[in-house]
Formats: C-alpha cells, sequence, structure tokens
C-alpha cells in the first residue's frame, strides 16, 4: 500500500530534473511523480535545493467533509496556528474555494490563529483524487546566504549541485562521513555543515585551502581542511566525493583523473565524481561499478556541462 505519511513537493528548472531525481533516488528510494513523492522516510526540506515542501500528514480522505470531521476529532489545540493551501499539479480548484476551505479547517483547529509568526503551520492540499492535511515544514532557504562566501570561482559547481551531491553521497544518512576529495574554495563543504554531516576536505593547492578555511569560518563551521595530494592521504571514510579538477585554474589529463580516482579508491567503497568528460573508462579501471550517472548543466551557461557519477567498489548492477 502507498505510505501516506510525508508528502514532498518539489521545485527545480529543467536542467535541474535529472540532477533532482537522482538525489530523490538516493534519498528516498525512489522518484519523484510529477513534483509530488510520498515517503515514510523524514527528510529536511532545507537540506535539500529542490524539496520546498512536506507536509506530515495528519489524515486524508478523498472526501473534503470526511476530511474536516477527521481533523476536528484529532482535537488539535495550538495557540498561534497558521494553514497554507499547497496547489499541487492537477489542482483546479479556484481561489475562492481555496480561502473557504482554509476558513474550514481554521474553525477546526483550537486556538488563534497567527499568520505573521505562527508557531505551528498547517498544509492542506489536494492531489490525485484526495485531499491531505498536515503540518507543514517549508524549505526556509537559509542556505542561499552560502551565495555570499567570500571566496568564490566563477567555474565553481553551483549551491544546488553542491547541495545534491551531499545527499546522493550520504543517501541522507546522518552517520555517513565523508571527504571532498578535490574541495578548491569548500562550494560542497558549505552544503555538508550546514546539513550537519561530518566531512573533511583535501586540496593540493594551498590558496584554494586557505580560501576554503576561511569560507567555513565565515559561516562560523568547523571542519577539517587538508592541504595534499588525495594520494597521500590514508583515513577512511564512508563515501567520498571528487569534484574532478577541469578549468583553467586546474586542468586535469586522463592520467591526472586515474590518479585521484585510484587514490580515492583507497579511501573509501563509495565515490560521487563530478566530471566534464567521459570517464567511465576510468572509473571502472579503478575497480568501481557505476551505480548512477546523470548530466547537468547550469541555469544561463551553456558552456557549464557536468556528469555526476555514483560509483562503488565492486561488481554492482549499474543502472546506466
Ligand atoms: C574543480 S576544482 C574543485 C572546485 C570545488 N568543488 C569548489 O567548488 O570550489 C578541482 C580541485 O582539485 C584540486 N586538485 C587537483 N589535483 C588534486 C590532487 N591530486 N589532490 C587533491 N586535490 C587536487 C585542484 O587544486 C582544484 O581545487
Amino acid at each position: 500500500m502507498l505510505s501516506k505519511k510525508n508528502l514532498y513537493y518539489f521545485g527545480y528548472d529543467d536542467t535541474e530534473q535529472a540532477l533532482c531525481h537522482l538525489e530523490s533516488k538516493h534519498i528516498f528510494n525512489k522518484q519523484a511523480k510529477g513534483k509530488v513523492l510520498f515517503s515514510d522516510i523524514k527528510f529536511e526540506p532545507s537540506n535539500s535545493a529542490f524539496i520546498k515542501r512536506r507536509i506530515d500528514v495528519i489524515s486524508s480522505s478523498e472526501n473534503y467533509e470526511t476530511l474536516v470531521d477527521k481533523i476536528k476529532q484529532e482535537n488539535i489545540n495550538v495557540e498561534g496556528f497558521k494553514i497554507e493551501y499547497l496547489v499541487l499539479d492537477g489542482d483546479t480548484t479556484a481561489y475562492k474555494s481555496r480561502l473557504n476551505k482554509l476558513r474550514d479547517f481554521g474553525y477546526v483547529i483550537e486556538g488563534n490563529p497567527d499568520y505573521y509568526h505562527p508557531t505551528t503551520t498547517y498544509g492542506l492540499c489536494y492531489y490525485e483524487s484526495c485531499w491531505y492535511f498536515g503540518v507543514l515544514i517549508k524549505n526556509n532557504l537559509s542556505w542561499r546566504k552560502h551565495n555570499e562566501k567570500p571566496f568564490s570561482y566563477s567555474n565553481s559547481i553551483s549551491i544546488n549541485i553542491a547541495k545534491t551531491i551531499v545527499n546522493i553521497a550520504t543517501a541522507a544518512n546522518k552517520k555517513t562521513t565523508l571527504l571532498d576529495a578535490c574541495c578548491g574554495a569548500g562550494t560542497i563543504m558549505l552544503e555538508a555543515c550546514f546539513a550537519g554531516y561530518s566531512i573533511e576536505g583535501c586540496d593540493i593547492n594551498w590558496k584554494l585551502c586557505r580560501d576554503a578555511r576561511a569560507n567555513l569560518a565565515h559561516f562560523d563551521y568547523t571542519a577539517n581542511i587538508i592541504r595534499s595530494d588525495i594520494k597521500d592521504i590514508s583515513k577512511k571514510y564512508d563515501a567520498v566525493i571528487i569534484d574532478l579538477p577541469y578549468n583553467l585554474l586546474s586542468c586535469a589529463s586522463d592520467h591526472d583523473i586515474q590518479h585521484i580516482i585510484n587514490a580515492a579508491s583507497k579511501l573509501s567503497d563509495r565515490l560521487v565524481i563530478i566530471s566534464i568528460a567521459d570517464i567511465e573508462g576510468l572509473i571502472q579501471k579503478a575497480g568501481f561499478s557505476i551505480l548512477d550517472c546523470c548530466s547537468i548543466s547550469k541555469k544561463g551557461k551553456i558552456s557549464f556541462a557536468r556528469k555526476v557519477w555514483v560509483c562503488e567498489k565492486g561488481d554492482k548492477r549499474s543502472n546506466l
């Protein structure tokens, strides 16, 4: 039976759809249908660039009046509540009718509403012939402050990609230990720290290590950054993220890339690699199977094209 415990609502543009689907697959073990996904897994929306809302469903019904009654029976008593209507794909309810429905639910909750500083926000929505009511958790977008980091480079991956890479690498397991093997200015590390993961960084270039440390300190995050060639790292991690060198700052030959992947293979059984080229052969040469691969571009930048490779050691079933 389909679980109706948590309803997730996604938002993304055309360039991000494949990446969003890959993220959902690794967090929830399934993809959203359109922009909606139901799961028993509780994931904090602000740790994703694509999850806009989560409704922790209190009750649902195909019949609207039945849902109002069910919520009445819950005897909810909350001072300072607010209710929002979430318009999902396929919901044609007119604006006025939506307002009336919000009022219906407002009457069945005890306590005074507070529109500006609510203590609890509830969400009402209609999706695929069923009404849902529950506690609404919004993506607070506070992570966008990372766009104002003191040091950044024009060819760095976007904050949206960085957040997604962290979710794919960890599969949302908070205990995952991470290494950002080519951390540059720390774009990925900032997102891992924001979400509360244990991450360390490594970069061969001391200036970039200095910039990454300054970026982390700017937001009061603490994470170890090692100035080193990745081949000289010996600690083990649950997953290693590698944003491979590719631009004028850090060009790399196949030989260099193989060197980095081989070195990472000694540190973890799980790699998430970002490349500009097709590196399937190099990944396999290092003893990894490719579980997933997706292509991404950056909004407004036709020249920015990257591939994300999710790899695990050994002969695993590939989704390519
Ligand atoms: C594409 S950049 C990473 C950018 C980073 N994700 C960011 O957002 O700023 C690749 C990085 O790999 C580093 N690098 C190249 N070879 C390396 C090696 N053998 N070991 C560690 N870092 C290396 C470069 O110094 C460069 O900072």
